[in-house]
């Protein structure tokens, strides 16, 4: 049976070829336990693990060893957010802790902050987004209290590809002495994540987003300018500078850092690429469904790879007619949801456009007869509705 065209790099992608054979030696061959250093097994794995941390490091301008492995993002989210408060209330049990997100994250960051709400007493505002997602300096501005110790806010939003000025925002919060986290999941590997000009106190990834392996990821922790330590998350042998404990996912940190090194150079020309066939299947859709709407940023302004359409009816009624495509509705990252997306109603979607919201999102080895392909399907599936003209077969 032939399988869908993926159109859903925004939930995950597949492991780059590349990627695997850097991999393959450290399941058998190579198979060591960095934390061994008494024997040649574990020289080999600690120094592949350093590599690797190295090539993160180069594509997103950090320290190496400002990076600690994980997971991936929802346990690198919840290690910042309950990390920082038990920092915060050991250093100072009195102390009124306010911290601030957006009612547009992933449910990794606005979980974590409602648990904080409800077992750490924390204070926590959710600002709203705009029309296009996004918080602005002023809006930011608006909500900081002299409590406020931590911000934390969506570097680009894995459901409507808008962007957040993180740069400008992690500023003010650097004027303001206030911690700065973002979620940078759908940055890493897609637009420039520069370190050395953002001064953020914490980021988060996954591999798995970015052509790497799925269950890995990395947490960095800025150690200069200022130098910043928060309590681990996960306790046990002191792994990692009692950074994070646990043995270390070898295989996985290995194809996270040859992700990361193929992105560096060829980031530029994936992003780009993705992003022309972005505008060529909109352009087709809206030759064929004039009605089709974009939700969050417009073209020229929103991740290279995400294009979240609002169809002219319910996207339920036409799953048949859709079955050649794999994409999302909203976000794939939350089991139960469906069509009630959170992010929509944050840029004031209705329930029912929420409904008719299609998430297509386009990677590295997205062509162009899947976008032709893609957008007869798209057409000739909603041709019927308020009289939309019939796309002929492309092929
Ligand atoms: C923006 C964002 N943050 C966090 C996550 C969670 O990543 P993971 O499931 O790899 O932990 C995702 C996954 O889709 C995401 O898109």
């Amino acid at each position: 049976m032939q399988k869908p065209i993926y159109l859903d790099y925004n939930a995950t992608t597949p492991t780059d070829p590349r990627v695997i054979d850097a991999m393959l030696p450290y399941f058998h061959h190579d198979f060591g336990n960095p934390a061994n250093t008494l024997n040649s097994y574990g020289w080999s794995a600690e120094s592949a693990v350093k590599k690797a941390s190295e090539q993160v490091a180069h594509l997103i301008h950090c320290k190496a060893s400002d990076l600690v492995w994980n997971a991936g993002a929802t346990e690198g989210n919840n290690s910042v957010i309950f990390g920082l408060i038990r920092k915060l209330k050991n250093e100072n049990p009195d102390e009124k802790i306010h911290f601030i997100t957006s009612n547009a994250e992933h449910w990794s960051v606005l979980n974590s902050f409602k648990a904080a709400e409800k077992y750490e007493k924390i204070e926590v505002t959710y600002m709203p987004v705009n029309v296009e997602g996004m918080i602005s300096v002023e809006e930011l501005k608006k909500h900081l209290k002299p409590h406020t110790k931590l911000v934390s806010l969506i570097w680009v939003n894995n459901e409507i590809g808008s962007i957040n000025p993180v740069e400008e925002l992690a500023q003010v919060c650097q004027e303001n002495k206030i911690y700065f986290h973002t979620d940078a999941t759908q940055a890493v590997g897609k637009i420039d994540v520069n370190l050395e000009k953002t001064p953020v106190h914490f980021l988060t990834f996954s591999a798995h987003k970015f052509y790497g392996p799925k269950g890995v990821g990395a947490l960095y922790i800025r150690s200069q300018n200022p130098s910043i330590h928060i309590e681990p998350f996960i306790l046990g042998g002191g792994h990692q500078n009692n950074r994070r404990s646990g043995t270390l996912n070898v295989p996985g940190i290995v194809g996270a850092g040859a992700a990361a090194a193929i992105c560096e150079k060829e980031m530029t020309e994936d992003s780009q690429r993705t992003h022309d066939f972005c505008v060529q299947l909109y352009n087709l859709l809206k030759v064929n469904l004039p009605g089709v709407e974009i939700n969050g940023p417009t073209l020229t302004h929103r991740s290279p790879i995400n294009l979240s359409l609002i169809m002219p009816a319910s996207i339920d009624l036409f799953l048949p007619a859709l079955s050649g495509l794999a994409f999302s509705q909203g976000s794939a990252c939350h089991t139960v949801e469906t069509s009630s997306s959170h992010v929509l109603s944050a840029i004031g979607r209705s329930p029912m456009q929420a409904s008719r919201t299609i998430r297509l999102s386009l990677g590295r080895w997205t062509n162009e007869s899947e976008i032709l392909e893609a957008a007869r399907l798209i057409s000739n599936a909603f041709k019927g509705i308020s009289g939309y003209a019939y796309l002929h077969d492309t092929n």
